[in-house]
């Protein structure tokens, strides 16, 4: 094992103004699974993360809610860590960016910056909302772009023809505010000299920091020249105030990454860390940051500069991810695919979407798509029908016949061998941010230890007295190789991890695998994992419609939030083999014990006659009902309930109560006529 690496991960900092949704999450998990790997494989990895809680969209945002914006980001925060809690991410402290820690680093790194002659202050011409009395960010000024005329396009990009501008360029400009004509007003605004750190980021970006996508990239930025970056907004502006400038605050791009060293410090009062030791330039700590692609500029750019001209350490790294899409689109609200944190939380096991994303990120840049049937059938066949069936399969063998005890000896010793051996490729894997191999390497390995299952047959050996010694073995080794599986797993599957080393009686430790567990006790099995069942998605989806906002908030009055969902579809071959039969019911009795159950005799004709139970006492008095046609499924399997056994399924409607109405044929059928 190498020696013990200290380490810091960040991921990006959630605004403020609105809840996480799926693509904050697959971020979050990518960085939760390299920092719980780098802790299995017993480092220390610390993962500090905030709310990202100034700038004009929180201040607006809080005033339409007639809160103060303290208020408004002090619920969302809440939100935020719940979330993340929700999926697992364990993350050392959740902070905020309007905390004292954070004011303390932005006013040192600027007042260093400064005195090293890296800002610069000039007056600039912007747009003023006079009505609202305030300067206007781009995306708050609509008009007519400059280019092709089209209508209703925002200051800073025309969404219909791709020219980017400036707002004052846009014509017939309005404040999406107000309404009110901007006027174009000057102000002197504050800029950080980027271009002073032009060979000290050349030389940060040309080593193995950034992934060669945005190697790439920094190199037409740099071609570009780097420009002065604003970062000055003057009041009214939810921020720090710039020290000695009065009404000039500091734009929530520079105060956001320094969140960072404020989560950490904050962690550090608390746990009596050090944090010079993390961020002083002679650091001998690691530290990363995980981001979405969109704000390379941010992090490859501006912070190594700002972090370097103030006397502090650069990152080791900085990750980019691509986006989330949904069934290969943009995540959509009217689609329902606009999913948020909370809504997915609460239809489905967080671990599920955790394995999934797992299995598709790559150390690349690409888009990661949730491709809801591949989500239901990759998680049901990986995690369910092969991880946990290896140890489902073996249990219960140990359990009851061998009082929980395993093997002394070990059977598939080269098995073991090779899965214990494949563990230095796993971890190669993971370090590279490769999770979708290391998924399937794992898996590989799991379909091994199912084909070893499957010869050796430990259910037919069982049948055999002389052979239980070999059951004994074969059930064991299969349990220690689920074991090693779960170790492998346990990054990105915590949840089932624990569960599985309290099955095991034994921590699951990735130093530890190759030591065998020749006599180890093991505790009663009692299901590791469920199946994904197809209407929860639905239902999920059903729900994230319901987020819907404005013209299409219909959705979420409609009635479809209370209904169950329409559970997935059913091939006609499938429906085909429903035999409906239009049944006469010739007896109904009361079920003694059952509240809601008639037991009825259903006449088929030619002298075919069913029992079935229906719940339909609530809607009918037994004496009602006999003589009346109805529908039956009569060819579904016998099922043996409470009260007796029930042949078949009669068919109604309603919702219920007194509304259950039974679909009596028209008249003309006959008992026994199939229903077509
Ligand atoms: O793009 C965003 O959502 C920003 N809130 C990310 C900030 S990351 C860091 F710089 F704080
Ligand atoms: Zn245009």
């Amino acid at each position: 094992m190498p020696e013990r690496r200290r380490i810091l991960v960040t991921s990006a900092l959630p605004y403020a103004n609105g809840p996480l949704h799926l693509g904050h999450i697959i971020e979050q998990i990518q960085t939760d699974i390299w920092a719980r790997f780098q802790r299995l494989r017993g480092h220390e990895c610390l993962y500090v993360c905030a709310s990202d809680a100034h700038g004009t969209p929180v201040m607006l945002r809080a005033a339409k809610e007639g809160l103060t914006p303290e208020e408004l980001i002090a619920s969302v925060q809440q939100g935020h860590r719940a979330d993340s809690a929700g999926f697992l991410i364990d993350c050392a402290n959740f902070h905020s960016t309007h905390s004292p820690e954070n004011r303390y680093f932005a006013e040192l790194i600027y007042t260093r910056l400064a005195a090293g002659g890296h800002i610069a202050r000039r007056a600039i011409e912007q747009a003023y909302d006079p009505e609202r009395g305030m300067f206007l960010p781009d995306r708050y000024i609509k008009g007519e772009c400059p280019r092709c005329g089209a209508a209703d396009q925002y200051g800073d990009s025309c969404e219909a023809c791709g020219a980017t501008y400036t707002p004052l360029e846009l014509r017939n400009p309005v404040s999406a505010l107000s309404g009110a004509t901007p006027v174009r007003r000057e102000s002197e605004h504050f800029f950080f000299r980027l271009g002073d750190f032009e060979a000290m980021l050349r030389e940060w970006t040309s080593g193995e920091r950034v992934q060669p996508e945005v190697a790439n990239k920094l190199q037409e930025w740099f071609g570009e020249g780097l420009r002065d970056w604003d970062i000055s907004r003057d009041a009214p502006y939810f921020g720090f105030e710039i020290p000695g400038e009065p009404g000039k605050y500091f734009y929530v791009w520079v105060d956001a990454p320094i969140g960072y060293m404020a989560s950490f410090q904050d962690y550090c009062s608390r746990e009596g860390l050090d944090f010079d030791r993390y961020w002083s330039p002679a650091s001998d700590a690691e530290l990363y940051h995980f981001i979405g692609k969109d704000i390379a500029y941010f992090h490859t750019l501006f912070w190594p500069a700002m972090l370097h001209g103030a006397g502090f350490r650069t990152p080791n790294g900085v990750f980019c991810h691509g986006f989330l899409t949904v069934d290969g689109q943009k995540m959509s609200k009217s689609r329902g695919t606009f999913i948020l944190a909370r809504t997915y939380l609460d239809h489905l096991d967080p671990e599920y979407f955790r394995y999934y994303i797992a299995a598709k990120l790559g150390a690349g840049l690409e888009d990661i798509d949730l491709n809801l049937e591949d989500f239901v059938q990759r998680v049901n066949a990986d995690l369910v029908g092969k991880v946990v069936n290896i140890a489902s399969r073996c249990a219960g063998f140990i359990d009851k016949r061998f009082g929980g005890l395993l093997a002394p000896g070990a059977a598939a010793a080269e098995l073991r061998a090779e899965c214990v051996a494949e563990g230095e490729a796993i971890a190669a894997c993971y370090e590279a941010r490769e999770y979708g191999k290391a998924m399937r390497r794992i898996m590989a390995l799991a379909d091994r230890a199912n084909q070893y299952i499957d010869h050796e047959k430990p259910w037919a050996l069982a049948r055999d007295p002389a052979q239980a010694a070999r059951v004994q073995a074969v059930c064991s080794a299969g349990i220690d190789l689920f074991r090693i599986l779960a170790t492998y797993l346990a990054p990105v599957l915590p949840a089932l991890a624990a569960r599985a080393a309290a099955f095991l009686r034994l921590p699951l430790d990735w130093a530890s695998l190759p030591a065998s567990l020749d006599g180890h006790a093991i505790a009663t099995f009692t299901p590791l994992m469920n199946r994904i069942a197809p209407e929860r998605i639905a239902a999920m989806i059903e729900a994230s419609k319901g987020h819907t906002e404005g013209a299409a908030t219909a959705a979420a009055a409609a009635p479809a939030t209370t209904q169950p969902p329409i559970a997935d579809t059913i091939a006609f071959e499938d429906f085909a083999k429903v035999d409906l039969r239009v049944a006469r019911i010739v007896a109904a009795e009361p079920v003694a014990g059952a509240d809601k159950l008639l037991a009825l005799t259903l006449d088929l004709g030619g002298g075919l006659r069913r029992n079935v139970f229906a719940g339909i006492k609530s809607a009918y008095a037994a004496g009602d009902l006999v003589g009346r046609l109805t529908v039956m499924v009569a060819n579904l399997a016998p099922r043996t309930m409470r009260f007796g056994v029930s042949e078949g399924m009669v068919l109604a409607a309603g919702p219920g109560g007194k509304d259950i109405f039974l679909l009596a044929p028209d008249s003309g059928a006959e008992p026994g006529m199939q229903v077509k």
